[in-house]
Order: C-alpha cells, then sequence, then structure tokens
C-alpha cells in the first residue's frame, strides 16, 4: 500500500492576527504537529541580535539561519517586539530564506510520529511552503484590533508597552512583511479567509475546525 501523504493545513496572516494561538489549538484538536515558522526568522533574529551583527547583512543573516535549532525555537527572549522587528528584516533576505525553506518542507513532510499531518503557521505557508496544503487559512483583523491584543499578551510577560508604539511598529513590519520581493505576505488564491476583528478565539476555532473536519472527510 502506498504510503498516505500528511495532512497540512497552512495558516498565514499578519502580525498578532491569533493564528498563532489557533494553529496551536487546531494541531491538538486533529492530532497534528505544529510549527510556528515565524520562530526560525525570530531564531535568526535573535542570533544576530546576540552577536551585535545587522540584521540587514545577508551574510550574517545567513550564518545565523544556519545555527538556527530546535532548541533555540522555545526560548521566551524570541518573543520580545525588538525581535520580531529583527526578524521581519532577516525575513527580506532570499538567501535567509530558503536557508530555513527546508527545515519546513522537512517538518510538513514527516511531521513527529504519530502525527497523521501538521500545522504550519506563518506568512508564506499556503504560497510557497506548502502550496499543495489540504487547508489553507488566512486569518486577518484590523491593525487596532491586533495591536490590542499584542499590548495585552506582552503586558501578561511583564513588559511596560504603549499601545501607540506597539500599533506603529506593527504596522511596518506589515508593510516591510508584504512589499518584500521574495515571499510577501499574502493569501493563497485558494486560501479560505477568517477576518477576526470581531470574533473572539473560540468562534475563529470553531470556524476554521469545520473548515478542516469537512477537508478530513472528503479525504476519506
Ligand atoms: O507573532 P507575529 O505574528 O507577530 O510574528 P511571527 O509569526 O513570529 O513572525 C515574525 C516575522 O517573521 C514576521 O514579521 C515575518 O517578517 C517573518 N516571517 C516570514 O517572513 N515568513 C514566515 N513564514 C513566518 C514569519
Amino acid at each position: 500500500m502506498p504510503p498516505t501523504r500528511p495532512f497540512v493545513v497552512a495558516i498565514d496572516g499578519p502580525a498578532a492576527s491569533g493564528k498563532g494561538t489557533l494553529a496551536r489549538r487546531l494541531a491538538e484538536r486533529f492530532g497534528l504537529a505544529h510549527l510556528d515558522t515565524g520562530k526560525l526568522y525570530r531564531a535568526t533574529a535573535f542570533l544576530v541580535l546576540d552577536a551585535g551583527a545587522d540584521p540587514a547583512d545577508p551574510a550574517a543573516a545567513l550564518a545565523a539561519a544556519r545555527r538556527v535549532d530546535t532548541a533555540l525555537l522555545a526560548d521566551t527572549r524570541l518573543l520580545a517586539e525588538n525581535v520580531a522587528g529583527a526578524a521581519s528584516v532577516v525575513a527580506a533576505i532570499p538567501e535567509v530564506r530558503a536557508a530555513l525553506l527546508a527545515f519546513q518542507r522537512e517538518f510538513a513532510a514527516n511531521p513527529p510520529s504519530p502525527s497523521r499531518g501538521a500545522v504550519l503557521d506563518g506568512r508564506d505557508i499556503g504560497t510557497i511552503v506548502c502550496p499543495d496544503a489540504a487547508v489553507k487559512l488566512f486569518i486577518t483583523a484590523s491593525p487596532e484590533a491586533r495591536a490590542e491584543r499584542r499590548v495585552r499578551e506582552l503586558r501578561g510577560l511583564g513588559g511596560a508597552v504603549i499601545y501607540g508604539d506597539v500599533l506603529q511598529d506593527m504596522k511596518e513590519r506589515d508593510a516591510r512583511d508584504s512589499s518584500r520581493r521574495v515571499a510577501p505576505l499574502a493569501a493563497a488564491p485558494d486560501a479560505e479567509t477568517i477576518d477576526t476583528t470581531r470574533l473572539d478565539a473560540d468562534q475563529v476555532f470553531a470556524q476554521a475546525s469545520e473548515i478542516i473536519a469537512r477537508a478530513l472527510s472528503a479525504q476519506g
């Protein structure tokens, strides 16, 4: 019997749209492995900053991308806003994206057992990393709603943050992510978009779960 292809869910969207939380919950519900691909870019940025180098320097960023390992992805220092900003700078460098692509595709093709598939969330999962994903979701919300969520998240981590600064940083990062030449933030033509501005996390989870359950039953 030929091996069955892993069931892949691709989730993309702008900063703080809620895609990370959603991806984690969906993975748990459907027995899938989860990869937050933003962590790969954050880890790269963290290593560059830690070495005192410039995130816009392609050689320094590529060297850092090659040093990213699974253990670093769980480091809470990756959650800082300055790391997020530097992540979107290294993410615009084609060599960095190429270096991180293999890791993501390998995760989707061979999810850690016993998972029957994987959920990957990021900016280019449905368009570049997993164009054949069984389900593609694009999760979005107004910049203001997203900035409010990020402020709550950062305050929860004990940070003193100002809403206006977070909103401004996020808009700059979104602009950089959407306008870059390689793998810009974009909804795949076959993605289902969920606007979460007026939805809470449970409502988004319910909508996405329905879409996935439908795809799973269609697959038999
Ligand atoms: O959590 P948040 O949505 O704020 O950001 P993230 O998903 O951790 O991603 C941090 C940065 O990594 C983004 O602003 C993108 O520039 C970059 N990224 C990317 O280019 N491609 C991905 N698949 C995931 C993240």
